[in-house]
């Protein structure tokens, strides 16, 4: 008897770096809660989309044209991209992979991202910059999920890689990818500590 796994669905995590990836975190850090004083443009689109919260995609969502900061970021996470899409093995034709987007987010205690995917995009993923302890994950959900139309349920004690939903824990100095298409979301905040986090999208057209 043989049971085989198809189609995986990969997500990748990692550390950025050591020291410099410390060092380049503060200053980020900086950066993001900066960015909210000087953004009245982003506070008013946040006040609509993203209530009790701070997010500059509306508003700056190319940080990493805007800031040497984050463009040190983008050269950092340039090299986890590529490293999975090798994992991915996807077939670019001699194009790269590069960023397009690259926005802050800021939830305090209440702040909630809904379920949504990024359907323009070909890999996106979350540098995390501050992630108070009890702060939610990333919360990914079965790509296949909508087709299950007569499927029972998963076991309560199902292997990780058999569940419906996946709440990947949010690290600060750490970076999650995952493509693009993979819906994801992050329940409300239940503590005080503000979560702030830099999201990204990469395209390769
Ligand atoms: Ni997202």
């Amino acid at each position: 008897m043989v049971v085989q796994k198809l189609f995986p669905t990969l997500v990748y995590s990692a550390r950025l770096g050591a020291a410099a990836g410390d060092k380049l975190g503060a200053r980020l850090l900086r950066e993001c809660l900066q960015l909210r004083e000087d953004d009245a443009a982003g506070r008013r689109w946040s006040a609509q989309r993203y209530p009790g919260g701070y997010t500059s995609y509306g508003s700056a969502h190319r940080m990493h044209r805007m800031s040497p900061t984050f463009a040190a970021l983008e050269r950092a996470i340039d090299r986890h991209v590529a490293r999975f899409a090798r994992s991915l093995e996807l077939d670019l034709t001699g194009r790269k992979l590069a960023m397009t987007d690259c926005w802050v987010n800021i939830m305090p205690r209440g702040t909630a991202h809904g379920l949504h995917l990024h359907p323009l995009s070909t890999i996106s993923g979350t540098y995390y910059v501050r992630t108070p302890r009890g702060s939610p994950g990333l919360k990914l959900e079965d790509p296949r999920l909508e087709r299950m139309m007569a499927a029972p349920p998963r076991s309560a004690r199902a292997a990780r890689e058999n569940r419906p939903w996946v709440a990947m824990p949010a690290a600060a100095g750490s970076v999650l990818l995952f493509e693009s298409w993979l819906r994801h979301e992050v329940a409300a905040n239940p503590v005080a500590g503000e979560r702030i986090s830099v999201s990204f999208n990469y395209s390769w057209f």
